[in-house]
């Protein structure tokens, strides 16, 4: 990925961290994939009264893509205010969508990529669609 587009990719993950709903938690994720289609979309974590009915920004962007008739994602930003990585579930979705080597960024609030590694760092020896293949 080229420095411009990680730039492109970091700056939309800030854009949707901003469109958080965490009154619970007050931890605001966002999170950008670039499709395959070549547009940028974005998540943010939404929380909810039941709590387990969260959603987390890095799956909703990944919905949003795909919502949009993608299916697969190139790479993904993720934008906390410690850079924190991606939880469990979001890995597995991840996995599904952007394949065993989908490039990760990871970045705090000033913008600054604190992390940059793949989902075979993330999420070694995963459970993936072609498991399913007969
Ligand atoms: N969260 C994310 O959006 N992504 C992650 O990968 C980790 C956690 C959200 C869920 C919840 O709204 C808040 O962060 C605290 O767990």
């Amino acid at each position: 990925m080229d420095k411009k587009t990680k730039e492109k990719l970091v700056q939309a993950a800030l854009e949707a961290q901003k469109q958080a709903y965490a009154p619970y938690s007050k931890f605001k994720v966002g999170a950008a994939v670039l499709a395959e289609d070549g547009i940028i979309y974005k998540g943010a974590n939404i929380e909810n009264a039941a709590y387990p009915s969260t959603i987390c920004a890095e799956r909703s962007a990944i919905v949003t893509a795909i919502s949009a008739g993608n299916r697969k994602v190139n790479a993904i930003a993720v934008v906390t205010r410690n850079a924190g990585s991606p939880c469990g579930a979001c890995r597995q979705v991840m996995r599904e969508f952007g394949g065993v080597d989908l490039p990760i960024l990871i970045a705090n609030e000033a913008g600054e990529i604190v992390d940059e590694t793949d989902l075979s760092v993330l999420l070694p020896r995963s459970f993936g669609p072609e498991d399913l293949e007969e």
